[in-house]
């Protein structure tokens, strides 16, 4: 394990006051700070280095070219893809989910087919297929969680049909924290050929990935979770299913010929890339992975594994506080309620007052939401970065919430 106080001094906003209190930032599930190299890297390629990509043959235009493709290859690398063509830029996984429901689940699903899901989904991982359900009658089917918070595998597999397509589900909740053996179900689904889909936001950030090993079709990351950029991401998708994906997006870049007539296109990965692109938010991703696997995933899943521990049993300690999940996999996410409180939101706020910053809300998970039969949580989510001290003051702060509400 590394040594987290010399690793928070690579984060300079951890170092500011938020109400006159240190801060302590508990919604990297959310949105994770940036280390200096990563505004150093954003700064330099503005200052210095910037240009548009695959347009000029100018000396700018070819840097910024070859420093934002070189990100492919660091993806490729950190997702264990086979080939560097398997790794499309996005957004963030919102974007990779909808590349693909219109890329490729319009052209090749019909009425009647079935999307399994799990309740535990992001609203990326639901609405891209609700849009689909809508507007060409596929069939949106969806499994439980256990008590737990668990997804047992076998559950996801029983509820195959001969109509199922695809399986869209998380590999780690943002809500739970849950750990999905997304292995299990890939394999199963492979052998019926049913396309599987996973989102891969959380996991991505707190455990190594191996996208040939879990045998995944679609695999989306967000770079604003891993330290990176915001409006930056990727979406690994196998050869094989990309060969079978239409355009999406038309316009610059994406094409090989225009007339006025005929259109043909470019090849993969840049047919599905149109436009001018993230420049600076994917290098500024690239240089953010390497900054973690500079760390060492391992090392900074034992951290988090190590945080995870300190804080469950911390919280559990609270007689009045419901910690919903408990699954033995969990990562170090805890969402909860508090008897006597009202809305998590108040929750959120008196502990904001100590310079605490968590999430409350439905966290974009509103069919989980109605499975644990809470409308909100409040939601600490923990980074590379935290400790178990800010435990200790998260703990205190909920006993001053406790003390005013219940
Ligand atoms: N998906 C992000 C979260 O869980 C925004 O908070």
């Amino acid at each position: 394990m590394y040594d987290v106080n010399e690793i928070r001094k690579d984060f300079p906003i951890l170092s500011r006051e938020v109400n006159g209190k240190p801060l302590v930032y508990l919604d990297s599930g959310a949105s994770a700070q940036k280390p200096q190299v990563v505004i150093d890297a954003i700064n330099t390629a503005y200052s210095h280095e910037y240009a548009n990509v695959h347009r000029g043959l100018h000396y700018l235009s070819n840097l910024a070219t070859d420093k934002y493709e070189a990100v492919r290859g660091i993806v490729q690398t950190f997702l264990n893809a086979k080939h560097e063509d398997e790794i499309l830029f996005t957004s963030g996984t919102t974007e990779a989910f909808n590349l693909f429901s219109y890329a490729w689940g319009v052209p090749n699903l019909q009425a009647g087919d079935e999307i399994i899901l799990s309740v535990m989904e992001h609203h990326a991982n639901i609405i891209p297929w609700h849009f689909l359900r809508e507007r060409h009658g596929i069939v949106l089917k969806w499994v439980e969680t256990d008590v737990n918070g668990d997804l047992d595998p076998q559950t996801v597999i029983d509820a195959i049909t001969p109509q199922t397509k695809m399986i869209a589900v998380t590999q780690m909740s943002n809500v739970l924290g849950t750990v999905v053996d997304v292995k299990t179900i890939c394999t199963a689904a492979r052998e019926k050929g049913i396309v599987t889909v996973i989102d891969g936001s959380q996991s991505s950030v707190h455990a190594p990935v191996d996208v040939q090993d879990i045998g995944c079709d679609v695999f989306a990351i967000t770079g604003h979770k891993l330290y990176g950029p915001s409006a930056s991401g990727a979406v690994y998708i196998r050869r094989d299913r990309m060969a079978e994906m239409r355009p999406f997006i038309g316009g610059g870049d994406m094409i090989r010929d225009v007339t006025r007539e005929t259109v043909t296109y470019n090849d993969a990965p840049h047919k599905f890339e149109a436009g001018t692109p993230g420049i600076v938010q994917t290098i500024g991703m690239g240089v953010a992975i390497e900054y973690m696997m500079g760390l060492g995933l391992q090392n900074i899943a034992d951290h988090e594994r190590m945080l995870r521990d300190y804080a469950q049993t911390k919280l559990s300690g609270l007689n009045w506080l419901n910690i919903q999940g408990n699954s033995a996999t969990k990562g170090a996410i805890f969402s909860f309620t508090m008897d006597g409180a009202g809305h998590p939101h108040d929750i959120s706020t008196v502990v904001d007052q100590k310079g605490i910053a968590v999430r409350a809300g439905h966290h974009c998970a509103q069919p989980l939401m109605q499975h644990l039969g809470v409308t909100a949580t409040t939601r600490a989510s923990f980074g590379l970065y935290n400790t178990t001290e800010e435990v200790d003051k998260l703990v205190d702060a909920l006993e001053l919430c406790h003390d005013l509400f219940a």
